[in-house]
């Protein structure tokens, strides 16, 4: 019997001031973008920036619906939004950011386990890593140098093959 360890490194920062400007600006633009959210079930406004390698910066925003599996996370509107306008660009870095009337949005989260096996697909698909950027309004902001590392024992395409 083999026993095996997965770990990986990422980055804690105290607050947005810590980060480098690029890392900075976007994640002020996720924090004003939650506002363009629809989220009037849970009133968990999300949004997801990238900062794509030609230097665009493209918003998504999460979408509810009143039947609720039907809504869709912040994260997986971007990256339908991006492979139809902008298709095969690679992202540099995403931002991640939430806001809320019930609670304190002082700490960072992170994407959902369908949103990671999404991001990890896109990674994949463009064939190069989405560092991600999380943090709240306010507080400490984590960052994660690819999205793949958030899901270890990944199901890939190379399962189909
Ligand atoms: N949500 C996101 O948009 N991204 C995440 O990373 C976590 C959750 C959304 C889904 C739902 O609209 C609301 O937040 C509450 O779960």
């Amino acid at each position: 019997m083999d026993k095996k360890k997965y770990e990986f490194a990422y980055e804690v920062y105290d607050d947005i001031h810590q980060l480098k400007n690029e890392d900075a600006h976007l994640l002020k633009e996720a924090r004003l973008v939650t506002a363009n959210a629809y989220a009037p079930y849970s009133n968990f406004h999300v949004a997801a920036v990238a900062l794509l390698e030609d230097g665009q910066i493209v918003p998504g925003t999460n979408q509810e619906n009143a039947s609720y599996p039907v809504g869709t996370c912040a994260e997986r509107v971007l990256l339908g939004i991006l492979a139809a306008l902008h298709p095969n660009v690679p992202i540099k870095s995403m931002a991640i950011s939430y806001n809320s009337t019930e609670i304190k949005s002082d700490h960072p989260i992170s994407p959902c386990g369908m949103c990671r096996q999404a991001l990890l697909e896109y990674e994949a698909r463009v064939n190069h890593p989405i560092r991600l950027i999380l943090g709240g309004m306010e507080g400490k902001v984590i960052v994660i140098d690819t999205a793949k590392q958030l899901l270890p024992f990944a199901f890939t395409s190379n399962e189909l093959k």
